[in-house]
């Protein structure tokens, strides 16, 4: 009987510990799948696709990245020095966000060709801030 109390408590154990790391990949797949809908906007030419598509991304994206405490909480042990780094990658995404939004409304009035320009620039600046946040973690 105690035998399967401390089995079960193990388990439990081993369980709760495992729920945070699962949400987080969990969390990064949903993330990586909103911004596969604002590649397919841009490489179709679509700005209506872009712009529905970025806007349900930035939710996600506020909602995973938006504070340094959450960024410490899913980053590895010995880690810790280059949270401020993984958060200022996390702070690229929304602005670039902020630009794409801004130039597919045209809100600086710029042209045709310097809103295109400008919001692929800001899609592949959130590309690489994901990229730069992985590095960060994988890195041995
Ligand atoms: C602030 C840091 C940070 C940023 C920014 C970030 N990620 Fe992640 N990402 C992580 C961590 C931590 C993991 C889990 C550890 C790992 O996979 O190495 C992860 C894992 C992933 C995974 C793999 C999950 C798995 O099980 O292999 C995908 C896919 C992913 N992220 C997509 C994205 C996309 C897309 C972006 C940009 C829009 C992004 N991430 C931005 C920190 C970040």
């Amino acid at each position: 009987m105690k035998k399967i109390g401390l089995i079960a408590i193990a388990f439990f154990v081993m369980g709760t510990q495992n729920v945070s790391a699962y949400d987080l990949k969990k969390n990064m797949f949903w993330l990586n799948s909103e911004f596969k809908d604002v590649q397919q906007g841009f490489m179709t030419s679509d700005p209506k696709k872009v712009l529905r598509s970025i806007k349900t991304f930035s939710g996600s994206a506020k909602e995973m990245l938006a504070d340094k405490d959450a960024i410490r909480h899913m980053f590895p042990k010995g880690k810790e020095k280059q949270v401020t780094e993984a958060t200022n990658a996390a702070k690229v995404i929304e602005v670039s966000v902020q630009v794409i939004i801004d130039e597919i409304e045209n809100k600086e009035k710029h042209s045709e060709l310097v809103r295109r320009e400008n919001s692929q620039s800001a899609y592949i600046a959130i590309e690489s801030a994901c990229f730069r946040c992985h590095n960060i973690v994988r890195d041995q």
